[in-house]
């Protein structure tokens, strides 16, 4: 082998499902739909630092750990929970993030459904071959619809189509954010004005 001077630069094949807001979805703002979000960052990020180029390739939740073992992609990053289940079939990074799954209800049965215990005998909904969907199908005399994305879900939940969703609750946070009236905008701290700060105390020491 010898070396080229315009080396081609590694391609690593990534799948994901990007209707999961904030860690994968399509920035509606952008003229190609580009797909954003914090596992987006991430991967980028860790491409930088090792030398790949990320190439996303949209697809159902359902279908990224069967794309990963027949190798139409290289992996996977879509807010996949790590579960003994899947461990039998892929290998999984370090852990990046705690999440937990969320419910959110239907106004109509706020007066019934006060806990995850409650949920019992109630229509549920959730995205297929998520953690949700299998804690889910685990409610005891519950009916469960799943939908190819969290979106589709809530879309049903507000039709009254199901009392309540169950999805991972960052998701749900971000969903029901204009709802909950409740923003608090994160910024990092600093002194007012460390610049002057840092003038003065040199100007005195002078
Ligand atoms: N964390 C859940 C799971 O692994 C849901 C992930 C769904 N991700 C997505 N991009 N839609 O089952």
């Amino acid at each position: 082998m010898h070396a080229s001077a315009a080396a081609a630069e590694q391609v690593v094949n990534v799948g994901t499902e990007p209707a999961f807001a904030p860690f994968e979805y399509v920035n509606d703002k952008s003229k190609d739909k580009e797909i954003i979000g914090f596992d987006i960052d991430m991967i980028n990020a860790i491409g930088q630092k090792e030398g790949f180029k990320v190439k996303l390739y949209p697809m159902q939740f359902d279908g990224l750990i069967p794309a990963v073992l027949t190798g139409t992609i290289d992996a996977a990053v879509a807010g996949i929970t790590i579960t003994d289940e899947r461990k039998k079939k892929v290998d999984f990074s370090d852990p990046y993030y705690k999440a937990g799954l969320g419910i959110i209800i239907n106004d109509k049965v706020k007066d019934t459904v006060k806990s995850a215990a409650d949920l019992k005998g109630h229509k549920l909904c959730s995205q297929i071959g998520t953690s949700g969907a299998m804690y889910a199908s685990k409610v005891e005399g519950a009916t469960l619809t799943t939908f190819n994305t969290p979106p589709e879900s809530y879309i049903e939940l507000q039709n009254g189509g199901c009392d309540a969703a169950i999805n991972d609750y960052p998701v749900h946070s971000y969903f029901m954010e204009g709802d909950l009236k409740a923003q608090e905008p994160y910024a990092a701290a600093r002194p007012p004005d460390l610049r002057a700060v840092r003038h003065h105390a040199l100007k005195t020491e002078a």
